[in-house]
């Protein structure tokens, strides 16, 4: 076991009931914004506890029904650290066919763009009809590549996060909220 802060002492930036109510307000966006029969790519591994949340709180949305589908892809772009690394690895591929879908992106958090940059690029070659992306977080001033979201859950401060799938080192996952990584790990 690394020597690592205890899960129970990281403190929240955003409270579990914070990222609930912004969840059903960008759940309501979505389907009042997007077509009905949305192909949902989740970024894994980051994305995946926002994911599970966004779809559930998607069906809650009772005045625009939506029927989507999900798919997932591994990305790597950081090792296992908490600065950007180089290029783009396809880790997990989505096994649903894209072209003619519209697709909507999810990723934890927008910073330099590379990732979002990359994985929309990939989608529009497979000649999806659109591709469009959603991010629980992120982080202005940070960005290098002109891509923007077309849904934000929280513009954060430039610290790095943990929590609510978030990680460090693959660590912290679990946490029910969003927490700063303290001072003197990364
Ligand atoms: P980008 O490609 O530079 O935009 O970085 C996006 C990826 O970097 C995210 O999907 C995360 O996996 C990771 N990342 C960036 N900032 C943080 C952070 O503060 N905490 C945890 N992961 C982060
Ligand atoms: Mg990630």
């Amino acid at each position: 076991m690394k020597h690592l802060p205890p899960a129970r002492t990281v403190k929240p930036l955003i409270t579990a009931d914070e990222i609930a109510q912004r969840m059903r307000f960008m759940a309501e966006d979505i389907a009042r914004r997007f077509p009905d029969d949305l192909m949902i790519v989740s970024l894994l591994r980051g994305s995946f506890v926002f994911a599970a949340d966004l779809i559930r709180a998607l069906h809650e949305v009772h005045d625009y029904p939506i029927l989507p589908q999900v798919d997932f892809m591994t990305l790597a772009s950081y090792g296992s650290g908490t600065s950007s690394s180089g290029s783009i690895e396809i880790i997990r591929d989505i096994s649903e066919p894209v072209e003619g879908r519209d697709v909507l992106i999810i990723d934890d958090i927008l910073e330099s763009g590379r990732t979002l940059t990359y994985a929309r690029d990939l989608i529009l070659q497979r000649h999806a009809r659109s591709a469009r992306i959603a991010v629980l977080l992120e982080k202005p001033g940070k960005r290098k590549f002109n891509i923007n979201a077309d849904m934000v859950g929280f513009v954060i401060p430039d610290h790095f996060v943990i929590g609510y799938g978030l990680d460090y080192d693959n660590y912290y996952r679990e946490l029910p909220f969003i927490g700063i990584l303290p001072d003197g790990i990364a």
